[in-house]
């Protein structure tokens, strides 16, 4: 289940290395409910947990901080700990958190890599999805779905229980339109765009894409999932000509790596 050894053509691991990569993976497994084999909420509509179900994130787990599952889990932290070794500047920033694991998984790198001069940024209404307001969003259906509405405090009280709720983590609390033009960030080295809805991703591009440093990673949580969502990313890569090719991380989520397309 969990990443094992490395191939015998490679050099050994050190003991931090050993650890490091260790205490990730069960971060990994225990942020979406694989370690516990945690059952879905009745709302995905999948009866019980299934490790194939789990490892593509298509159901919703019961408690378990993420619903991205275990390979756009995997995705932010080999990311995060791509541009920490390329020397990307800037913090990690998620528009749209629920629960808060993807950044549990962001805060969790800098632990283990004893990085103290970077944050992670936390942006949500911390009250569900908004009311859908653009044409693109007119068939979303989420909208006051309780299961999206997870308090802020509940949020900080799950980055307490990973020993995560430190001054390095920032929480943005209210809708993007509101909170992200202003958001307190000069710089980013990761992206990540998980708010679903066209607007959502739309105002997430808009206020904050040009924050991102050169070699920073932009992922697009549902990009080969919701046309809404893919939407807003291919219109606001051609207004930019951005040619940075959308990697696929699995059935929902695309990442690219700003400027390595030109
Ligand atoms: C799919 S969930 C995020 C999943 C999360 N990244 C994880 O690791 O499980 C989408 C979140 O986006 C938030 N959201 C969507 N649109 C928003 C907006 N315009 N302003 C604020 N929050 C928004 C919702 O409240 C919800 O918590």
């Amino acid at each position: 289940m969990t990443t094992g050894g490395r191939a015998s053509t490679e050099r050994p691991e050190t003991d931090m290395a050993v650890l490091r990569r260790s205490y990730l993976d069960l971060m990994r497994d225990s942020l979406i409910g694989r370690l516990n084999e945690e059952p879905p909420l009745p709302a995905s509509k999948v009866d019980r947990y299934y490790d194939n179900v789990r490892e593509q994130g298509w159901d919703w787990p019961a408690t378990a901080p993420s619903m991205i599952g275990a390979k756009r889990m995997e995705n932010v932290r080999s990311e995060c700990e791509r541009v920490l070794s390329a020397g990307v500047p800037g913090d990690f920033m998620e528009t749209g958190v629920w629960r808060g694991g993807a950044c549990i998984m962001m805060r969790a790198v800098l632990w283990a890599h004893q990085i103290s001069d970077r944050r992670v940024i936390a942006a949500d209404s911390f009250r569900g999805f908004p009311a859908a307001s653009e044409a693109s969003d007119a068939g979303f259906a989420l909208q006051g779905h309780q299961d999206f509405a997870v308090s802020l405090e509940q949020v900080k009280a799950t980055f307490a229980r990973y020993g995560m709720l430190d001054e390095q983590v920032v929480f943005l609390e209210g809708l993007f339109k509101d909170t992200l033009p202003s958001a307190p960030v000069e710089k980013l080295a990761l992206l990540r765009l998980d708010g679903d809805m066209y607007e959502s991703t739309r105002d997430g591009l808009t206020n904050l894409y040009h924050k991102l440093s050169p070699g920073g990673t932009l992922i697009a949580d549902d990009y080969f999932l919701f046309e809404a969502h893919r939407k807003a990313v291919d219109e606001f890569r051609a207004a930019h000509a951005i040619s940075d090719p959308v990697v696929r991380i699995d059935e929902f989520g695309g990442y690219w790596i700003k400027n390595s397309g030109q």
